[in-house]
C-alpha cells in the first residue's frame, strides 16, 4: 500500500434485538428501533428478532408464528436495510441456544436473583416463574456476545441486563483470556424511557393490561389520537418539564423524540395554550412519524417470499460470524473439536 494511504478504519460493530410481541410500542421505537436505523451506515450493525427470549412468557403458536414474520417486516419497514445491515431470527441461528447454556455456567444465581425484570415478570406471571425468565439475561448475554459487538443500543430498562452481559464477559476473559469484546451500551438522551399513557410512573409496556397504556407503531391514526386524548397528565396546566409533572415530562419526551424538537422549543411554542391542545398535537406528531412505516408494513407483509428470502440470507451470515465465537469459546473451556 502506498504510504501516504491508510487503511479506513475498521467500523465498531453493533448488536441488538427486540422480542416479537404482537405490539411493538412507540417505546421501542424511540428507545432503540430509531436508533438502530439511525446506525447503520456507520457501525457494522447486526440485529435480530429475539424470539427465544420470548417464550418465557407463555405463546399461543399461531398468533407467535405470526408475531414473527409481523415484527420481523416491521423493523424493515422502520429501515432496518439488509443491504447494509444483518438482520435476522434469533431462533434460525442455534449458537445462540448453545452459548446461553455454556454462560449460564458462567453466571452466578445472586447476579441473576437481582435482576429487576426478573422480580416484576415473575410477579406478575405467578403461575409460570420458570427458569427460562430467570436465565433470561445469560441468553441476552450471548446474543452479544457471539458477535463481539462494541456497541449495544437499547432503552434505558435494558441497562441492567447489559451490565451483567460486561459482567459475564470479563468473568470469562479473566479466567481463560480475552475471548469476548466487553461491550458498551447506547442509550439516547432522549426516549430511552417512554412512561405510560396511563400511569406515568411506569415504563410504556406492551404487556399492560390497559391498552390506553401504550401506543403501537402500528395502530391506526384515530387509535393513536384517541389514546393521545386520553392520557394523564395533571392539573397544572402549564407545558414545561418540571417536578410531579410525570405526564407532561412524558408527552414532552415523546413530542421531542418525534419531532426532534428540544423540551424549551416545545414549552415555547405551546406558552399559553392548554393541555388538550398539546396532547392533539402530540397525537399529530406520532400519527405523522408512523405514516410511511405502517403503509411499508402493509406491503412488506404481503411479500411473504421476499421476507424469508432477507431472513434466511441474514441468518446464513450470523451463524457464519457467531460460530467463530462459539468454537473459540469451546476450545477455550477443553471441549474436543467436533
Ligand atoms: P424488549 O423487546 O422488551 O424491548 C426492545 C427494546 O425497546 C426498548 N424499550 C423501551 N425504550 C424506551 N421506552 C420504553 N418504554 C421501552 N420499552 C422497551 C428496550 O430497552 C429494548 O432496547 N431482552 C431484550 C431483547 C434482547 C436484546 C438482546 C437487546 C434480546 N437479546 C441483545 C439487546 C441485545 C428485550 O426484551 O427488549
Amino acid at each position: 500500500m502506498p504510504e501516504n494511504i491508510t487503511a479506513p478504519e475498521k467500523k465498531k460493530r453493533i448488536f441488538s434485538a427486540i422480542q416479537p410481541s404482537g405490539t411493538i410500542t412507540i417505546g421501542n421505537y424511540f428507545g432503540a428501533l430509531r436508533n438502530w436505523v439511525k446506525l447503520q451506515d456507520d457501525y457494522e450493525c447486526i440485529f435480530a428478532v429475539a424470539d427465544l427470549h420470548a417464550i418465557t412468557v407463555r405463546q399461543d403458536p399461531k398468533a407467535f408464528k405470526k408475531n414473527i414474520l409481523e415484527a420481523y417486516a416491521l423493523f424493515l419497514a422502520c429501515g432496518i436495510d439488509t443491504e447494509k445491515s444483518i438482520f435476522f431470527i434469533q431462533s434460525h441461528v442455534h449458537t445462540h441456544a448453545e452459548l446461553a447454556w455454556i454462560l449460564n455456567c458462567y453466571t452466578q444465581f445472586g447476579e441473576l436473583s437481582r435482576m429487576t425484570q426478573f422480580k416484576d415478570k415473575s410477579a406478575k406471571h405467578a403461575d409460570n416463574v420458570n427458569a427460562g425468565l430467570f436465565t433470561y439475561p445469560s441468553l441476552m448475554a450471548a446474543d452479544i456476545l457471539l458477535y463481539q459487538a462494541d456497541l449495544v443500543p437499547i432503552g434505558a430498562d435494558q441497562k441492567q441486563h447489559l451490565e451483567l452481559a460486561r459482567n459475564i464477559a470479563e468473568r470469562f476473559n479473566g479466567i481463560y483470556g480475552k475471548t469476548f469484546t466487553v461491550p458498551d451500551g447506547y442509550i439516547p438522551e432522549v426516549g430511552a424511557r417512554i412512561k405510560s399513557l396511563q400511569d406515568p410512573s411506569k415504563k410504556m409496556s406492551k404487556s399492560d393490561e390497559n391498552a390506553n397504556a401504550w401506543v403501537a407503531v402500528l395502530d391506526k391514526p384515530e387509535t393513536i389520537m384517541k389514546k393521545f386524548k386520553r392520557a394523564v397528565t395533571d392539573s397544572d396546566a402549564k407545558v414545561c418539564v418540571g417536578e410531579g409533572k410525570d405526564g407532561i415530562n412524558n408527552l414532552i419526551a415523546i413530542m421531542s423524540s418525534a419531532t426532534g424538537k428540544t423540551a424549551d422549543q416545545i414549552t415555547a411554542e405551546f406558552e399559553g395554550k392548554g393541555y388538550g391542545d398539546f396532547k392533539t398535537a402530540v397525537g399529530e406528531a406520532v400519527v405523522e412519524e408512523f405514516r410511511p412505516i405502517r403503509e411499508k408494513f402493509d406491503q412488506l407483509i404481503q411479500d411473504k417470499a421476499y421476507l424469508e428470502e432477507q431472513y434466511r440470507k441474514s441468518a446464513e451470515i450470523a451463524l457464519k460470524i457467531s460460530q467463530r465465537t462459539f468454537d473459540k469459546v469451546m476450545k477455550k473451556i477443553g471441549y474436543l473439536p467436533r
